[in-house]
C-alpha cells in the first residue's frame, strides 16, 4: 500500500476507535444516571440520517417547511438583513448543511444577483458533504463550493485565518437540542471565531401551542418513534447490547409554558438489558423512562437572554408566513 494511503487509513481507524470509545462511555454514563439519559447526537447514523429525511417530509413536522418558506419567499429580506453587498467578497459558512434544500434557495438568488462569495458547508458526515457537493455542481454550477468535513469549531478555527467577512448559517432549530446554558456557550464560542461585523443567522422554532408542536414529535406513521428507538438498535449493533425494542416505546412531551419538547424511550415491562462492550447489565422498571432529546422552542426574550453574555447583537428576525419559525440575524460586535 502507498504510504500516504496507509497513513490515511490508520488515521480514519483511530478516529473511529475514538468515536466508538466516546459513544461507549457516554452510554455507560447515561444508563447509570438517574433518571437514565442518552444523547440525541447519537441518532444520526446511516439509518438515523435516512429517518430524519423522512421526518422532514412528514405533514406534522412543520419546522423544515416553515424555514423553507422563509428561504424561498423572503430571500430579499434575508439578503437585506445580512447586509450583504454585491460588490464585496464574503464567506458563507453553514454549520450542519444536510441536504442544503433551504440554502439552495438563497444560493440561487445570490448567484443570480452576482454576489461574490464562496459557500463552505461544514458537516461531521463526509458522505452528506459529498452528496451536497455533487448536487450543487449540477443545479448551481457557477457557485463555488468548498466543503469542510469535521468538528464545527475545528473547521471555524481553520477558517479564522482568512480575514474575509463571514456569514454563518446555523439553521433548522438545531440549536434546540442544547439546553440554554450550552447554547449560550456555543454562540459565545462562535463569536470567538469571528470578527466585528460578521453575521450569524440562527434559525429557530418558536414557542407555540401543544396541538401544533406535539404531533411534530409524535407523527401518525410512527417515523419519529423509529428514529428515537433506532438509538437502542445502534447500541445493540455497536456496543453488543440486547435491547428488545418491542419492549420499549417512544414517548414525547411538550410543555407550552417553558416551550420545551422532550423525547423519552419508556420501558413497557420490567427487564434487564446487557451491554457487552461495557460489561454491565442494566435494569429497567416497567414505565421507566430514558430521556433522549430536548427540542427547545424560542421567543425574543429567550434569544436575548441566551446571547446576553456573547459578542453578538440581535439585529432583526424574519418569520415564515404562519409565524411558526424565525431566522434571527445576529451581528458580531
Ligand atoms: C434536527 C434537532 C431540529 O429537534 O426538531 C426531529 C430533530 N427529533 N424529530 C428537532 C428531531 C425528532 C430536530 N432537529
Amino acid at each position: 500500500m502507498i504510504d500516504t494511503v496507509k497513513t490515511k487509513v490508520t488515521k480514519e481507524k483511530k478516529e473511529n476507535d475514538l468515536m466508538l470509545n466516546t459513544f461507549k462511555s457516554d452510554v455507560k454514563q447515561g444508563l447509570e444516571a438517574n433518571p437514565k439519559t442518552l444523547s440525541s447526537k447519537y441518532f444520526y447514523n446511516e439509518v438515523g440520517d435516512a429517518l430524519f429525511v423522512e421526518i422532514m417530509n412528514l405533514p406534522e413536522y412543520y419546522l423544515t417547511r416553515s424555514e423553507l418558506d422563509i428561504f424561498q419567499n423572503k430571500t430579499e429580506d434575508l439578503i437585506n438583513a445580512l447586509q450583504l453587498n454585491p460588490e464585496s467578497y464574503f464567506e458563507l459558512i453553514e454549520l450542519g448543511a444536510g441536504d442544503g434544500l433551504k440554502t439552495k434557495k438563497l444560493l440561487n438568488v445570490l448567484d443570480a444577483k452576482n454576489f461574490k462569495f464562496d459557500y463552505f458547508p461544514i458537516d461531521i458526515s463526509g458522505n452528506a458533504l459529498n452528496l451536497l457537493e455533487k448536487d450543487l455542481k449540477e443545479v448551481l454550477p457557477s457557485v463555488s463550493v468548498k466543503t469542510k468535513q469535521g468538528d464545527y469549531f475545528k473547521v471555524l478555527a481553520s477558517l479564522k485565518n482568512s480575514n474575509k467577512p463571514k456569514v454563518i448559517l446555523f439553521l433548522g432549530s438545531n440549536i434546540g437540542n442544547m439546553n440554554d446554558v450550552v447554547a449560550a456557550e456555543f454562540i459565545y464560542n462562535l463569536g470567538a471565531n469571528l470578527k466585528p461585523g460578521d453575521k450569524l443567522l440562527l434559525g429557530v422554532d418558536l414557542i407555540k401551542s401543544t396541538d401544533i408542536v406535539l404531533p411534530a414529535y409524535n407523527d401518525n406513521k410512527g417515523i419519529t418513534a423509529k428514529f428515537n428507538l433506532n438509538l437502542l438498535k445502534r447500541i445493540n449493533e455497536e456496543l453488543g447490547a440486547n435491547f428488545n425494542i418491542d419492549n420499549f416505546k417512544h414517548e414525547p412531551e411538550y410543555n407550552e409554558n417553558d416551550g420545551i419538547a422532550k423525547s423519552f424511550i419508556t420501558s413497557t415491562i420490567n427487564q434487564t438489558v446487557e451491554v457487552k462492550a461495557i460489561g454491565t447489565a442494566y435494569k429497567f422498571a416497567k414505565g421507566e423512562k430514558i430521556h433522549t432529546e430536548i427540542s427547545r422552542k424560542y421567543n425574543d426574550a429567550l434569544i436575548k437572554k441566551i446571547i446576553a453574555n456573547t459578542d453578538f447583537t440581535l439585529e432583526t428576525k424574519i418569520l415564515d408566513s404562519k409565524g411558526y419559525f424565525a431566522d434571527y440575524m445576529l451581528s458580531r460586535h
